[in-house]
């Protein structure tokens, strides 16, 4: 396999960490595009060579500064845009739109005016397909647009629009589209299930959240970095790819924690209308401490829908191999550090 230079965007979050060292171990050249501000902890340290001939370097900037994209770009062959504000709440929504779609703009920019690069994987979400109360989408399914839960949705709805027009005219982008993504790693905003998790092993989430019949679509963290990497390797420019794994509720979730830590089930589910009330008061919290809620009133409105999706076209393509969720939460430790 030739190795490669390959800029990862989002490279401190839960999944670009988890993608940079994959690509590091695979031989691939890594630069790992990080805010000065970020959280340089789970990264691997640079270095010129690894074991398996892997190289790492830092490179600084941000996805809403152009220039800083266009310099990290640099000699680059792939480019994994995974960079993107995850929170389905945040005080000024505007955010969402500068990250979320003007970073992916500028990062498409930068793709024609370095000139070096052959393909940019670009990190979607099951949310840009919109939801599927009653079936189970596939990648056929566009965001219908009427209604958004959530300003994230909403921002990635429209950067999936910005990546399909840039296809058609011809750009070598392929989007990918992870389910609520799990497993080991860090705990950042994009870490839902880990953060739920804490909540209701230190007993602040005393009950169940959301219905039996409120199903998502589960995919383990490390089956997403291996589907990134085969959408390098073999994804098709404009093709869409739903990385997506397992359709479950929360409360099965719950129920498979308990088993695998051997502890109690929740004996009462919580029920949304309170959980709303928390999320309300959650939020209202926020703008006093300026730290952000877990639970908002956004996030209950997406617990309300269902969002399950099969991933057919990523196991035939793309040899993606989701596990379930039995296997994939027994295995490791949800939580690291
Ligand atoms: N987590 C999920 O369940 C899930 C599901 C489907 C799709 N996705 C998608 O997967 C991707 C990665 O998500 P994640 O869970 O890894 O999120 P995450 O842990 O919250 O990480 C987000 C990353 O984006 C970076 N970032 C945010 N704003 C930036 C900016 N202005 N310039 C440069 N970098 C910026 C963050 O940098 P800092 O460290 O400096 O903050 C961080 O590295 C996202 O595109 C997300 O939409 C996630």
């Amino acid at each position: 396999m030739k190795k490669k230079v390959v800029l990862v965007t989002g490279a401190t979050g839960y999944l670009g960490g988890r993608l940079c060292r994959e690509l590091f171990n695979a031989g691939h050249h890594v630069k790992a595009f990080v805010r000065r501000t970020s959280d340089l902890s789970y990264l691997p340290p640079p270095t010129d060579g690894g074991s398996s001939g892997g190289t790492f370097e830092l490179v600084f900037g941000d996805v809403t500064d152009y220039q800083s994209l266009l310099q990290a770009c640099s000699g680059c062959h792939v480019i994994f845009h995974a960079a993107a504000l995850v929170e389905p709440w945040l005080p000024d929504p505007s955010r969402f739109i500068s990250v979320n779609v003007s970073g992916l703009k500028n990062m498409l920019q930068a793709y024609k005016e370095a000139g070096t690069i052959e393909k940019i994987v670009y990190t979607s979400s099951f949310f840009a397909l919109g939801p599927t109360d009653g079936y189970v989408a596939d990648e056929t399914q566009i965001h219908s647009g009427k209604f958004f839960c959530t300003e994230y949705e909403k921002s990635k709805a429209v950067a999936d629009k910005v990546a399909l027009d840039a296809a058609s005219e011809g750009m070598p982008i392929v989007p990918v589209y992870p389910g609520v993504i799990y497993g080991p790693g860090k705990v950042t905003a994009g870490n839902v299930v880990a953060r739920m998790l804490i909540e209701r092993f230190n007993g602040r989430l005393p009950g169940y959240i959301g219905q039996a019949n409120d199903r998502f679509s589960f995919s383990h963290v490390d089956d997403v970095v291996d589907g990134h990497i085969a959408a390098m390797d073999k994804g098709k420019p404009g093709e869409r790819y739903l990385l997506t794994g397992e359709n479950a509720s929360f409360k099965e979730v719950f129920d498979i924690a308990a088993m695998v830590t051997q502890t109690k089930r929740p004996s009462f589910g919580i029920p949304l209308l309170i959980i709303e009330a928390y999320g309300w008061i959650s939020v209202l919290f926020s703008k006093l401490t300026g730290k952000l809620p877990l639970i908002s009133p956004p996030t209950v409105c997406v617990l309300r829908h269902q969002w399950t999706y099969s991933c057919d076209k990523a196991k035939s393509e793309l040899d993606y191999h989701p596990r379930s969720l039995k296997e994939g939460l027994k295995l490791e430790p949800l939580i690291e550090g």
